[in-house]
């Protein structure tokens, strides 16, 4: 669905359904009856309005990643809920200045968004570029796991899934198992990807093809560089380019090592071990004429020339009580989620620079709303050029250095892990611009 004269309006009806996944009717979750939703595409300067009806059993509402909007009434508010067979309209109104580039949207009411994320809830947001990069075909891959059981529904998550993130037995392109595409060799395509996966990390390879990434989330790179393989955590996206060469490649995901959590307690997680075929490209035929050059984008803007107002640091760890017997529970600076405590409050204005330290034997996908951030320091070292991102990865046992422009927009909204079983057992904090 396009945008038109400036405006895009939708209806998106959340609701269980009868799916086909590899063959099998699976009862799920989706948007207007499917897995993904609807691809919403806007471009800056645009009103995107939503209207959001709520077909579960289970209240909802609706969040768009990554988008840089405001937090207040009925924009990407987190504390609207809808409850179930309700309805809510929902008015996104993107600056002028909004960078171009994949976002998507799900669910954000606290407690049931894994569930409903897993279950089948999500799509993605193209923001369009103002000068088109040339490619001969555009390809929108959102990824995402699911479980299946026996009886064709989503199994509950046991509490040892909750503890470490669910990771689903099927990965799925599109809501399909390895589907395939083909172009012709010498072919540029514009690739999207959406990690749309609850817990699972996607290290992703397309060998025999050459991959060219012009950015992640928001963050676009001045000179798109050619890459081997690409790591997105829960809730990163891909913006890349694929050219290519005769012959058959399958885009995989490799092995990832997220930590593991079988040191804390009996028992212990092991995250996925497998490689797994996403998707097969096919190239063959004629070979195409050779595409127009990529032009170079705007030189991203680099915070570290700019003076610091606040410093503050956010520690990310697993501490022992709650969520029953034995278990772990994720905390930010020590506390679980509460919806009527402001954790943090910044300056409306202000430059903060964070320092994000991860004591646990996990990784945590550090998520922020609104605001993009800029890493300036990842696994204790510094980063050469300016990388912006709305999911910023701390591995395990280490720390991240960022800094955030909280300009633009001020209002009450949320950041927290990505991994949604830990967002959905509190690792999630309040954040007031003021
Ligand atoms: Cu993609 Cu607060 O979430
Ligand atoms: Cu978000
Ligand atoms: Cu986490």
């Amino acid at each position: 669905l396009r945008s038109a004269g400036g405006a895009l309006a939708v209806t998106l009806e959340s609701a269980p359904g009868q799916v086909t996944i590899a063959g099998r009717t699976v009862r799920a979750l989706g948007y207007n009856g499917g897995t993904p939703g609807p691809t919403l595409r806007v471009r800056a300067g645009d009103t995107l309005s939503v209207s959001l009806r709520n077909g579960l059993t289970d209240p909802s509402n609706l969040h768009v990643h990554g988008l840089h909007v405001s937090p207040e009434n009925n924009s990407d508010n987190m504390f609207v809920t809808v409850p179930a067979g309700e309805s809510f309209d929902y008015q996104y109104d993107l600056p002028a200045n909004h960078p171009p580039g994949v976002y998507w949207y799900h669910p954000h009411q606290h407690g049931f968004v894994t569930d409903q994320v897993f279950g089948g809830l999500f799509g993605a947001i193209i923001v369009e570029d103002p000068d088109p990069i040339p490619a001969d075909r555009e390809r929108l891959l959102v990824v995402s796991d699911i479980t299946i059981s026996s009886a064709g529904t989503v199994p509950a998550a046991t509490s040892m899934e909750k503890m470490s993130g669910r990771e689903g037995e099927l990965v799925l392109v599109n809501g399909q198992l390895n589907p395939g595409m083909t172009a012709r060799p010498g072919e540029r395509e514009r690739w999207r990807i959406v990690n749309a996966s609850v817990s699972r990390y996607l290290r992703l390879r397309l060998d025999g093809q050459r991959m060219t990434l012009l950015g992640i989330d928001s963050g676009r790179f001045e000179s798109a560089r050619d890459v081997e393989e690409i790591v997105l955590a829960p809730g990163n996206r891909a913006d890349l380019l694929v050219t290519g060469a005769s012959g058959t490649s399958v885009l995989r995901t490799l092995p990832y090592d997220r930590g593991s959590s079988g040191g804390m307690m009996g028992g212990g997680f092991s995250p996925a071990t497998d490689d797994v075929a996403l998707a097969t490209l096919t190239v063959a035929g004629e070979t195409a004429d050779e595409p127009a050059a990529i032009p170079r984008q705007p030189t991203p803007r680099d915070l570290r020339s700019t003076t610091v107002t606040a410093r503050r640091e956010l520690v990310f760890a697993m501490g022992m009580g709650g969520m029953g017997g034995g278990m772990m529970t994720p905390t930010i600076n020590g506390r679980v989620f509460d919806p009527s405590r402001d954790d943090e409050t910044v300056q409306f204005g202000s430059v903060e620079e964070w320092l994000l330290t991860n004591t646990s034997p996990l990784d945590h996908p550090l998520h922020l709303h609104v605001w993009p951030m800029q890493i300036v320091e990842q696994d204790g070292q510094a980063v050469e050029t300016a990388i912006w991102q709305d999911v910023v990865n701390i591995r395990a046992r280490s720390t991240t250095r960022v800094r955030i422009a909280f300009e633009d927009f001020s209002g009450r909204t949320v950041y927290h892990c990505h991994i949604l079983d830990h967002e959905d057992a509190g690792m999630m904090g309040i954040i007031q611009a003021r």
